[in-house]
């Protein structure tokens, strides 16, 4: 069997098919941190864990869910007059017109005169002329015919900026435009 060492005297006394073992305990210091980890746990959950603090969890899943909604308001459909309000803000039509320079020439040309997309200037349209049926237009876009949904890529004030700069295209007798699509919509004075 063993040759006695220094460590005979910790082996363990019962014998398994013919397998003894010696008796080898943790290091103080590793038990120390154990017992440790299990205390602090213990205080960790309860009180920086806001399980006894604070409004409770229901109550905080709630206030999440009206900030997320403070934040992303539904989309709403903006008012005519509103928009019409917007054709007399020189910001809003800057703002528009950046955007349709850089956003919606590539199909409706800078001018407006109507190239894949139609001509926005003439009294011709295909889905509405007036403010809100146009911006309603460039909100949910007509996908099957190309025309993107800029709802979804654009901010809402962004829409309706560029949908109010649209609007003030009317008449502006591009050279060269797109021949007219759509019905007949005399503009209203
Ligand atoms: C990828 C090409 C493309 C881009 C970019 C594009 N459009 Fe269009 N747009 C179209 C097409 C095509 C139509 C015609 C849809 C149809 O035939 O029903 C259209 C139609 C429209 C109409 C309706 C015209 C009518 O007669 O009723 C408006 C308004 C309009 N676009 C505005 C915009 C604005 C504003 C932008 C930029 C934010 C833009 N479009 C960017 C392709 C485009």
């Amino acid at each position: 069997m063993n040759t006695p060492t220094s460590e005979q005297d910790r082996l363990l006394d019962h014998s398994y098919d013919g397998i003894q073992e010696f008796d080898n305990p943790l290091p103080r210091w590793w038990v120390w941190i154990f017992w440790a980890c299990i205390a602090f746990a213990a205080v960790y959950g309860l009180i920086p864990g806001n399980v006894l603090r604070g409004p409770g969890r229901i109550a905080e899943y709630n206030a999440s869910l009206a900030e997320a909604a403070r934040l992303h308001p539904p989309e709403v459909e903006a008012s005519e007059a509103s928009l019409l309000a917007l054709t007399h803000d020189s910001k809003a039509l800057v703002a528009g017109k950046q955007l349709f320079v850089t956003t919606c020439s590539p199909c409706h040309r800078p001018d407006a005169g109507g190239l894949i997309g139609p001509n926005l200037t003439d009294d011709y349209w295909l889905h509405g002329g007036k403010i809100n049926e146009i911006h309603h237009t460039i909100t949910v876009g007509v996908l099957d015919k190309g025309m993107p949904n800029w709802g979804k890529m654009l901010k809402p004030d962004q829409v309706t900026d560029v949908a109010a700069y649209v609007f003030t295209l009317h008449g502006s007798n591009p050279p060269n435009p797109k021949p007219p699509q759509g019905v007949l919509v005399p503009r209203e004075k």
